[in-house]
């Protein structure tokens, strides 16, 4: 025992495993680092395309190359480049978006296969479509050039002041270790801020890097994470559960998880970072560090082949009937689409519990074949509930009791309280769906109520993937 607490040193992990976990990093970092050339293309296409904007922008307008690709923290495949358009501060907002939007087009070069796309986040920018093969991509975004965050008028505004800090400060070290840290999160799906994934930005990875300075020292955190936590990478401050500033910090931002942003005290960079997310990424790390495996990188569901009854040999297996809820959705961000979709589907799921159907596991899932809810519930008909009332010496409240349940078809005593029996409203959770789909007010605005379909056990071929996936993701660790 004493050898080994020798062993471990003032860090908790064994000299040993410690050169394997090394091993391990440089192994990943071997696949997701871009190659030389891939990052020379990178930036000879993002100068091309910054000096096409700065011939075609007014000479008070700024282009910056940002995010990712910029920072050098980028992994191995995701070209996407961000290049922002500066403007000074004064114009209205609309009035610098459409003149950004304006100039991002003038500078698409059609003869040389660019094509390109407005998106909407929560402002519009223009995604640029490199010439088919190339898998370039670069995201021209116009926002008010800022020098704190104190002027931002719109929250792309921050990219740039991100931008400045991580560039500042992250070695070349560090951000190899951020690439390690973003594809770890991507194998356990929780990489990204968006809807989707509810896991961390990656910008809070290089945060989280700079703060404890490698891959492995976020992994150790991770694995003995006690709520409520607070960093501050701006002063490299990690204020733990006795400290008197987490309180006040899980207050203010109303989370047990905060990482300030170091460029706006006022803003969580984690605040779109759902808890499960947190738990995933501490259970992952436990795991990781008590026995180191590459395999933690691409994890059993990577070779784990989908077959068309997987889904229906795994409920018969566990006993379990499948409810979907299936629906078309418009063309519109799959950020809302998702945000709606979790909404609606949480609340299917009470009105289920709330009925006597309690849900083994939900998941849900967008796809080209629509948004789906799916419900796993235990194999059961119900015919009647059992309801049971307050105690009969609450004279007002049990008096109650009896005049809301006249039709009962049953009635006993437990103890000093009134029970009732009474036939079910809905004897299967199908019935409850429908009942649901017809009559619920908070549906998503996007949602056809005469379009929505319920299947009960056998589902389309084309949605048994799409379910596979999610249900794999949901459940593998
Ligand atoms: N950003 C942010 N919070 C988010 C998403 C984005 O602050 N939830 C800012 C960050 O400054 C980020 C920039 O917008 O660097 C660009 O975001 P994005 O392209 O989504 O991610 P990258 O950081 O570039 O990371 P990667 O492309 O490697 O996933």
């Amino acid at each position: 025992m004493a050898v080994k607490s020798a062993m471990e040193g003032k860090s908790g992990i064994s000299a040993f495993q410690r050169i394997k976990l090394e091993g391990i990093v440089r192994r990943v970092l071997d696949d997701v680092k871009p190659t030389e050339d891939e990052m020379r293309r990178i930036t000879a296409y993002s100068n091309e395309l910054m000096g096409r904007l700065k011939s075609a922008a007014p000479k008070d307008v700024e282009i910056a190359f940002v995010g990712s690709a910029a920072r050098g923290t980028q992994i191995k495949g995701s070209y996407d480049m961000d290049i922002f358009l500066l403007f000074p501060k004064g114009l209205k907002e609309r009035e610098m978006e459409n003149k950004g939007l304006a100039i991002a087009k003038s500078i698409v070069n059609r003869g040389r296969g660019e094509t390109f796309i407005i998106k909407y986040a929560e402002h519009p920018y223009l995604k640029l479509i490199v010439d088919s093969g190339t898998g370039l991509t670069a995201d021209i975004v116009p926002a008010f050039k800022i020098e704190n965050a104190r002027e931002i008028g719109t929250s792309v505004d921050r990219t740039q002041l991100h931008n400045k800090f991580i560039s500042a400060r992250l070695t070349e070290s560090e951000k190899d270790n951020v690439r390690v840290l973003k594809a770890f999160l991507k194998a356990h799906n929780i990489y990204g801020a968006n809807a989707k994934y509810e896991g961390f930005s990656g910008y809070a990875c290089e945060l989280m890097v700079y703060q404890f300075g490698s891959f492995i020292n976020v992994l150790q955190e991770f694995s003995k994470l006690n709520l409520p936590l607070a960093l501050d990478p701006l002063n490299r401050e990690t204020y733990r559960p006795h400290h008197e500033r987490t309180g006040i910090l899980a207050k203010k931002f109303k989370s047990r998880f905060v990482l300030i942003d170091p460029t706006d005290e006022n803003r969580n960079v984690t605040a779109a970072t759902s808890i499960e997310s947190i738990a995933r990424l501490c259970i992952t790390s436990r795991l990781m560090l008590k026995k180191p495996s590459i395999g933690f990188f691409y994890g059993p569901r990577h070779s784990d082949t989908y077959s068309s009854n997987r889904i229906s040999k795994l409920r018969k297996e566990l006993g379990i009937d499948l409810y979907l809820v299936r629906f078309a959705v418009p063309n519109i961000s799959e950020d809302i689409i998702w945000q709606q979709l979790r909404r609606f589907s949480k609340r299917l799921s009470d009105m289920l519990e709330d009925n006597g159907f309690s849900t083994a596991l939900s998941v849900d899932s967008v796809s080209k074949e629509g948004a789906m809810a799916a419900f796993f519930i235990s194999r059961m008909k119900k015919h009647y509930d059992i309801i049971e009332g307050p105690s009969s010496f609450m004279h007002v409240a049990s008096d109650r009791f009896l005049d809301s349940h006249g039709n009962a078809i049953g009635t006993f005593f437990k103890d000093d309280r009134l029970v009732f029996i009474e036939e079910s409203r809905f004897s299967d959770p199908e019935e409850v769906l429908r009942h649901a789909i017809k009559n619920e007010k908070s549906l998503p605005s996007y949602l056809d109520r005469k379009k929505v379909k319920i299947y009960a056990n056998e589902i389309p071929e084309e949605l048994a993937k799409p379910l596979y996936d999610s249900f794999i993701r949901k459940t593998s660790i």
